[in-house]
């Protein structure tokens, strides 16, 4: 029992470590300005961010992503945006801090 009770309590302070992560993530996508036109599961004015990690996960598009929240881009969701392009947001956002969000939406 008193087992259980040890597994159960690391499950769940597990779980509170990832959500404070990803609470700190979020925190940083509202300063950045991100979450005007994301969140996470739906289309505001880009797309979902889930959406984006499904596309990309595990398909080495990293550097790629990083350089379009840097510079801005268009035409990967014509189909979800209608053709609004993404602004760019070097250097209003640092580098750093652009590869933590990035990460972040990789990791959805
Ligand atoms: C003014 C609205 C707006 C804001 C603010 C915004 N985005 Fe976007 N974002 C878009 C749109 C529109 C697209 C789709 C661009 C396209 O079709 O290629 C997009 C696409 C993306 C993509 C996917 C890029 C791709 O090539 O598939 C990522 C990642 C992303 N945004 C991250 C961010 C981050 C991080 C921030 C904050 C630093 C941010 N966005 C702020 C509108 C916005």
């Amino acid at each position: 029992m008193k087992k259980l009770i040890l597994a159960i309590s690391l499950v769940s302070s597990a779980g509170i470590l990832a959500n404070t992560a990803a609470a700190d993530e979020l925190a940083l996508a509202k300063k950045s300005g991100c979450l005007a036109c994301h969140a996470i599961d739906k289309k505001i004015v880009g797309p979902g961010w889930k959406a984006v990690s499904d596309r990309y996960k595990g398909k080495g598009a990293k550097a790629d992503l990083i350089a379009k929240v840097k510079a801005g881009g268009k035409g990967s969701w014509t189909e979800v945006t209608r053709g609004v392009p993404m602004p760019p947001y070097s250097p209003r956002v640092s580098d750093a801090n652009i590869e933590k969000l990035v990460d972040f939406i990789l990791a959805l």
